[in-house]
């Protein structure tokens, strides 16, 4: 993959995977049986009580878990996988056809083509609403502000593609919306608590390819990060690789594949939401040496013009505000800057937005 592979290799130490690695006691595993897409809203019997329990458990301990039962169709995962794959074995030349840039950053993107080569994969990014809704500027010469095209680029092949992602995008979502039904609730909150913040949603789903690399020892497939957005849902394939912090004392956990499951995790905004009663949790992926790995993350994110603060309901003298409100648009776009490797900008974080403790 290039001539500064050599070179792109030797990474910081910190991005270095740490050979030992605990396999047991993953994430939980949580049954979403009850769940009904029929209903607007959760109803409240006893089925769903206990779920809401477990839901609100895992996000507090672990900020991670992998349902089953959730009622997203296998077809249409299995469509979007067949679709994602065979879009990745195109050449180089037919995938740059749809390659984002600085203005628009959906579409084809190889780790090689920037100078600062940390990952081992290429994606492919869309936004689930189209077209994705980009309020007017009312500050324009505010350098923070948010100024960038925001239209799928679609490949012509594999024909089918954007069908399947599209209609991927619908069922997936769906699960999102259910699942911050089970947060709100599980956070004492009324279910659909969260809803009116997606009507201009900003989310987004990522198709991941890593292939098998040489260097295991070397490189990794995606370094430790958390995920900036309110809920991730991820489909990983059987290669495995996923690895989880552990909060209670840092260990790095494997998500072991479940056939047809997917592993959901709290992003930053819903632990500014929670004021830190749900965090979200860092998680890296290792590289393979034999096989390559493809994984469908569909990030849940709010409408760019949303200041994101600690909820009312979950404030009392004892719990004070411990975040100010994080405009979602201007947090995207610092962590999007920050993500291009000329930029010098730091990497944002969301506990730079914490109230200074005394
Ligand atoms: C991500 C991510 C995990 C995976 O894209 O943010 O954590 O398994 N992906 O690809
Ligand atoms: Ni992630």
């Amino acid at each position: 993959m290039g001539e500064e592979v050599d070179t792109a290799f030797v990474q910081a130490p910190e991005h270095r995977p740490k050979s030992s690695v605990i396999v047991a006691e993953g994430i939980p595993l949580i049954d979403l049986s009850p769940i009904n897409y029929q209903n607007e809203d959760t109803l409240l019997d006893s089925s769903i009580e206990n779920l809401v329990k477990e839901i609100g458990s895992a996000c507090k301990k672990w900020g991670f878990f992998q349902v089953i039962n959730h009622k997203v169709p296998l077809d249409k995962r299995e469509r979007i996988e067949e679709a994602a794959k065979k879009f990745f074995a195109l050449g180089l030349e037919e995938k740059l056809k749809v390659r984002r840039d600085a203005v628009n950053v959906l579409g084809y993107f190889e780790a090689e083509h920037t100078k600062n080569v940390r990952d081992w994969k290429e994606i492919y990014d869309f936004n689930v609403q189209e077209p994705t809704f980009i309020p007017p500027s009312d500050e324009p010469d505010d350098e923070e502000n948010v100024q960038f095209q925001w239209d799928n680029r679609w490949p012509q092949n594999p024909p089918e593609f954007k069908e399947a992602c599209q209609e991927y995008a619908q069922e997936v979502e769906k699960l999102a919306y259910k699942l911050m039904e089970l947060v709100a609730l599980s956070l004492g909150l009324v279910p659909n608590r969260f809803r009116g913040y997606f009507t201009h949603n900003t989310s987004n789903i990522r198709l991941n390819h890593y292939p098998a690399c040489p260097y295991p020892h070397l490189a990794l497939g995606l370094g430790r990060h958390k995920d900036t957005g309110v809920l991730t849902v991820l489909a990983q394939d059987d290669t495995g690789g996923l690895e989880v912090r552990r909060k209670s004392d840092g260990e790095w956990i494997r998500v072991k594949p479940i056939f047809n499951s997917f592993i959901i995790n709290v992003g930053d905004m819903i632990q500014v939401w929670s004021n830190d009663a749900y965090e979200s949790v860092e998680h890296r992926v290792m590289v393979n040496s034999e096989k390559d790995r493809f994984s469908i993350p569909f990030f849940l994110k709010p409408a760019l013009y949303t200041d994101v603060k600690p909820l009312e309901e979950l404030l009392d003298d004892r719990n004070p505000p411990i975040y100010r409100p994080v405009n979602w648009g201007k947090f995207r776009s610092a962590r999007m800057r920050s993500n291009f490797a000329k930029s010098k900008v730091e990497n944002l974080q969301i506990y730079d937005f914490k109230f200074p403790s005394n």
